[in-house]
């Protein structure tokens, strides 16, 4: 009768325990008949860590004061506009000159299903859209690995799967299986393998429609004509290509993957909207976070003044690259545990064009072309499908890649991504290039990493002064989580550190 009711929706599920995190959000009626009141937190740093925090606090009344370093709240996820300027570490002044409608997320651009991140959407009323994180349209290109041309995602695919699939039933056949898996199993196993890599019942693979078409089917009389020239499967495998298709099993990367309408910064947009203005002061740097007996100052510089501000408790949801380099007295086990967390460089580069040349020329609406390059992976936009401009992804690299990239001037990193795009994409990569706009988060002030490498994870030993309270002094962000380089472990970093805060605000 239970479960009929959890059917119903009239008691709890096991997949509803497992789809909504164990979180409660702080109530003022939670202080009722406790004799406590909402106590005064500063929280340094308005990424998305420091205003889910300050946004659930803001439920139960605490008095919240945010302070960031920057102009504009969000930190890491940062969506790209015209107009829009920065500067980076190593002094490149770049404006953004996109048109209207146009923008690159520089940062975060992709949201899975099961990621809190869409359940702030929906209880902040950003809208969003499916983001296509896996095209069969799209190319792979090899180049390093000796490809000459680009093949699209699906061809690719079909013949990777059609060789595995003919290899695998060969071995099924001749035996190689017997002491594995019953006859009927084997039975059983090459009926999939015949449908999954479309080998028939020669079990041999050569070729499918699933590849492509140079014609395409259409009308009586148009049946359309095949890709011609399949590789062989020692071609096929050394080409390499078949190491992008584990990409959408992954639990954080498989369709549908989504994202806010107009730019993944409609997020901080709601929540800094959400928390008031008044209580956000930004170009507000911290320069010393102090511990007391009863509570904590922080010491930050604004506008060219120096100025102090005391509160109950501090929860600092700055990088720890960041935090290891903020004056505090913290003590040595937690900078220790920051000097541990390790920066990682990534980059991308927006690039605008004139017209939507994949769309009409390639026939590629969204999605990523995965290559061995050094501009790894070309993003086609998931927005303004059949419009007039679009703001391709020329690159989006990590580690040593990304670095090189940053180390050229903003002009010649356009130039070395076009020359690249154009060996998959053609001349038009190049001639109807409008603007482009790099952005560097190794290089970007106040952050300087993509994300955080941890040894044995956050749960490790190392970083356990992190994961508790050092005085009045909470930490969050998204590398003290499960989920590093996701805004799901920024906000679920957050509100692990709410709670904590208000649980013992309550005691
Ligand atoms: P941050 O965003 O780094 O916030 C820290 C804040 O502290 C910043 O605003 C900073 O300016 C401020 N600060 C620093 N020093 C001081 C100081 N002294 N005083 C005051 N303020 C200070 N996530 C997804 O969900 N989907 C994606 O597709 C995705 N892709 C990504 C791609 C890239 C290239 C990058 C870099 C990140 C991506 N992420 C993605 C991860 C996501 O951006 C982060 O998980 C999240 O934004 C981190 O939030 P945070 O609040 O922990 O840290
Ligand atoms: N989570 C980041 C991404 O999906 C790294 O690109």
């Amino acid at each position: 009768m239970f479960a009929t009711m959890g059917a119903f929706g009239l008691a709890p599920t096991a997949e509803a325990a497992r789809r909504e995190p164990a979180f409660q959000a702080p109530r003022r009626s939670d202080f009722t008949l406790k004799g406590r009141s909402a106590a005064k937190v500063v929280i340094v740093g308005g990424g998305i860590a420091g205003l889910a925090a300050a946004y659930e606090l803001g439920k139960a009344g605490y008095d919240c004061t945010v302070l960031e370093a920057r102009e504009r709240t969000g930190g890491r996820n940062f969506t790209v506009r015209g107009g829009d300027s920065t500067t980076d570490t190593y002094g490149n002044r770049q404006t953004a000159r996109f048109g209207g409608g146009q923008y690159m997320n520089a940062g975060p651009a992709r949201i899975p299903q099961w990621m809190v991140t869409l359940d702030y959407c929906r209880e902040l009323g950003v809208p969003i859209e499916v983001f296509t994180n896996v095209n069969a349209n799209a190319y792979i290109f090899n180049e390093q690995s000796g490809m000459k041309a680009p093949v699209r995602h699906r061809t690719a695919k079909a013949d990777v799967y059609g060789y595995v699939a003919e290899l695998l039933a060969k071995a099924t056949d001749t035996g190689a299986l017997d002491r594995r898996i019953t006859t009927e199993d084997q039975e059983r196993l090459l009926e999939f393998l015949k449908d999954f890599g479309d080998i028939g019942d020669t079990l041999a693979y050569t070729g499918s429609s699933r590849r492509g078409y140079r014609i395409d089917p259409a009308a009586a009389g148009t049946p359309g004509e095949e890709l011609g020239f399949v590789p062989t499967a020692s071609e096929v495998f050394a080409s390499g290509v078949g190491r992008y298709f584990s990409f959408e099993f992954e639990y954080d990367q498989a369709m549908l993957m989504f994202q806010p309408v107009g730019g993944m910064d409609r997020i901080p947009a709601a929540l800094t909207r959400a928390i008031g203005e008044r209580r956000i002061r930004t170009g507000a740097a911290v320069s010393r976070i102090d511990g007391t007996d009863h509570g904590v100052t922080v010491t930050y510089t604004r506008s060219g003044r120096t100025r102090t501000i005391e509160a109950d408790y501090c929860i600092a949801a700055l990088p720890p690259n960041i935090l290891a380099k903020t004056s505090h007295n913290l003590g040595p086990a937690v900078q220790t545990a920051l000097e541990a967390c390790r920066p990682s460089s990534a980059g991308k580069i927006g690039l605008e064009y004139r017209s939507r040349w994949w769309e009409t020329d390639h026939r590629i609406y969204g999605g990523i072309t995965e290559t061995d390059m050094d501009l790894a992976h070309v993003w086609y936009p998931s927005y303004g499908f059949h419009g007039e401009r679009g703001v391709v992804i020329g690159y989006y690299n990590y580690g040593s890649q990304a670095d090189s990239y940053a180390a050229l001037t903003p002009r010649e990193r356009e130039a070395r991504a076009v020359a690249q795009g154009v060996k998959i994409h053609g001349e038009k990569y190049r001639s109807e290039l409008a603007s482009s706009f790099s952005h560097h988060w190794r290089q970007t002030p106040y952050v300087e990493a993509a994300w955080h490498s941890m040894a044995g994870g956050p749960d490790a030993p190392v970083f356990a002064p992190l994961n508790q309270a050092a005085g009045r002094v909470y930490f969050a962000g998204d590398y003290l989580s499960h989920t590093d380089a996701w805004q799901h472990g920024a906000f679920t970093s957050a509100r692990k550190a709410v709670t904590a805060l208000h649980t013992r605000v309550l005691a």
